[in-house]
């Protein structure tokens, strides 16, 4: 899992090989194993797979590219009716997201976590014909990988811990 977790990059180009649903279920069901506070579950999912219906999706971010080329996305939304608090609800959002990342990379796909797109969060929440309430809170582009990463690039651990209480 260590090395999962590490190896995991993200993915903006992919092949035209489709993406089963039981796949994508899959992927879905491991971000609502995510955390969230009093185990709300505040997430919702639109998943989109029709060429017409990603190309319009795609004209609301200046990332077009990774949607249009993608065989899937998944809109990933906040549900303000079962919202009890807003940063946590976010923070829950945000671990459900990197789960289905985690699911994504494991099950030999590749995705990518777009939040650009959230300049035009109206207008995709009207695309998509969501209920009201129901906030983008992302968008996931996935599919079978068609680029090699790198190992990707991460800060030192002394540059992020800034205290260690124990070693005085
Ligand atoms: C909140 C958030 C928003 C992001 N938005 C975008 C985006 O709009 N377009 C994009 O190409 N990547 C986006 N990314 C992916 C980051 O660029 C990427 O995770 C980061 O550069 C680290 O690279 P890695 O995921 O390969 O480790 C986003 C990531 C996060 C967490």
């Amino acid at each position: 899992m260590l090395e999962e977790i590490r190896s995991r990059r993200s993915i903006r180009k992919f092949t035209a090989a489709e993406v089963d649903d039981q796949t994508i279920d899959t992927i879905i069901e491991m971000g609502t194993w995510a955390p969230s506070g009093l185990n709300n579950q505040p997430w919702k999912f639109v998943v989109v797979k029709e060429k017409e219906m990603l190309n319009k999706l795609s004209q609301q971010t200046v990332y077009a590219h990774i949607i249009k080329n993608a065989p899937v996305c998944i809109a990933v939304f906040l549900d303000n009716k079962a919202s009890y608090n807003r940063e946590k609800d976010i923070q829950a959002i945000g671990a459900c997201i990197q789960n289905m990342l985690l699911a994504i990379h494991h099950l030999g796909l590749g995705g990518v976590w777009l939040g650009e797109i959230l300049k035009n969060r109206k207008q995709v929440e009207k695309l998509l014909e969501v209920p009201d309430g129901v906030e983008l809170m992302a968008v996931i582009s996935l599919g079978h990988p068609a680029e090699k990463t790198g190992k990707g690039n991460r800060k030192l651990l002394d540059q992020v811990i800034i205290g260690r209480k124990w070693r005085v």
